[in-house]
């Protein structure tokens, strides 16, 4: 028996960033959980190396294995989704997960989506949520949607080798947030089962403050020491910048509009749910670099 009732949370993505702090938060809490990973030697394991308790079963599941994954959530009743990796195929596997969830019986949901959610959203990856959002909501299942901004971690991975941001987000703003800010809003969502307060509720889950490209090359700057500085280009010196990098036309069009995103104002609103939800307020960027100082030990060079 966990400390939070008999209530099976299963956890998909538990080998990822967010994933893996999720199931330490959840262990800390006494919660008995799945861990869906796609390869048991990567299952999460204590920031010290050591396993987690036994209330945390790790069982394999890939998304697109529909059979499998309800197999897998058999005698579970609530599911953290962690969207897939980008690709064509993402919504399609997101079908197949909320598919096999409710043919295994879960009756609820809580999905990790985008802030910038809509059918035609400038980042296309963005609009994959939306899609998803959709069929969950039609799935019958309840849910709760947390609509991330852009993880600090994936501002770190705009800047190059010469150190130069490049991209076309002129003066927008982005309010990016911590994946352990994400995590502790679905601890603290996933644990509060009964009062059916998240039901139906999307949360946009930003950080403190929207920053520019330039601002985020001058924090970057102020801490490795290194000129880090931003360069704004013109959509069509993106996509020419970025074709050398072996990858598919809509990898490469979600790499550009991220930052045509960011143009657009799509990232910028700051909201206060992360601070609602968990009590304290928001890590910005400045904060992030200074938990994980490993994470950004690259950009030094
Ligand atoms: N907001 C942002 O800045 C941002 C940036 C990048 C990505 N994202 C989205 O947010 C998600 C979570 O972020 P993160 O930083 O935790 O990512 P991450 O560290 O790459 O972890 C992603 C997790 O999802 C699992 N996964 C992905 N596709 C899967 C599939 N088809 N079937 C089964 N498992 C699958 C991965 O499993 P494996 O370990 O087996 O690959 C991994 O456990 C990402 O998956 C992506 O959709 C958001």
């Amino acid at each position: 028996m966990g400390g939070r009732g008999d209530d099976v949370v299963a956890v998909t993505g538990a080998s990822g960033r967010l994933g893996t702090r999720l199931a330490v938060r959840l262990a800390a809490e006494g919660a008995l959980q799945r861990l869906i990973v796609r390869d048991p030697a990567r299952a999460p394991r204590l920031r010290d190396g050591s396993p987690l308790p036994d209330s945390a079963i790790a069982v394999v599941g890939g998304y697109g294995d529909r059979e499998g994954m309800r197999r897998a959530l058999a005698g579970t009743r609530t599911l953290f989704l962690v969207s897939a990796h980008e690709g064509k195929g993402r919504v399609a596997e997101h079908r197949s997960v909320v598919d096999a969830a409710v043919a295994a019986g879960v009756r609820r949901v809580v999905y990790t989506s985008f802030v910038a959610a809509a059918p035609e959203s400038t980042f296309t990856f963005a609009r994959d949520h939306w899609h998803t959002e959709q069929l969950i909501r039609q799935s019958g299942l309840r849910w709760t949607f947390l609509r991330d901004n852009l993880y600090h971690h994936t501002l770190t991975t705009f800047v190059g080798e010469d150190g130069v941001i490049r991209g076309p987000a002129g003066r927008g703003r982005v309010a990016s947030v911590s994946h352990d800010d994400v995590a502790d809003v679905a601890t603290a969502v996933l644990l509060d089962e009964r009062s059916r307060a998240h039901d139906g509720r999307a949360y946009a889950l930003t950080g403190p403050e929207a920053l520019t490209l330039a601002e985020v090359a001058a924090v970057l700057a102020g801490l490795t020491g290194r000129a880090i500085r931003f360069e704004d280009q013109s959509v069509e010196e993106a996509y020419a910048s970025r074709r050398a990098a072996d990858v598919p036309p809509e990898v490469l069009e979600g790499w550009v509009t991220s930052y045509t995103a960011i143009a657009a104002g799509e990232l910028e609103h700051v909201s206060d749910d992360v601070a609602r939800l968990v009590g304290r307020p928001a890590r910005s960027l400045a904060d992030w670099l200074d938990d994980y100082p490993d994470q950004w030990a690259h950009l030094r060079r």
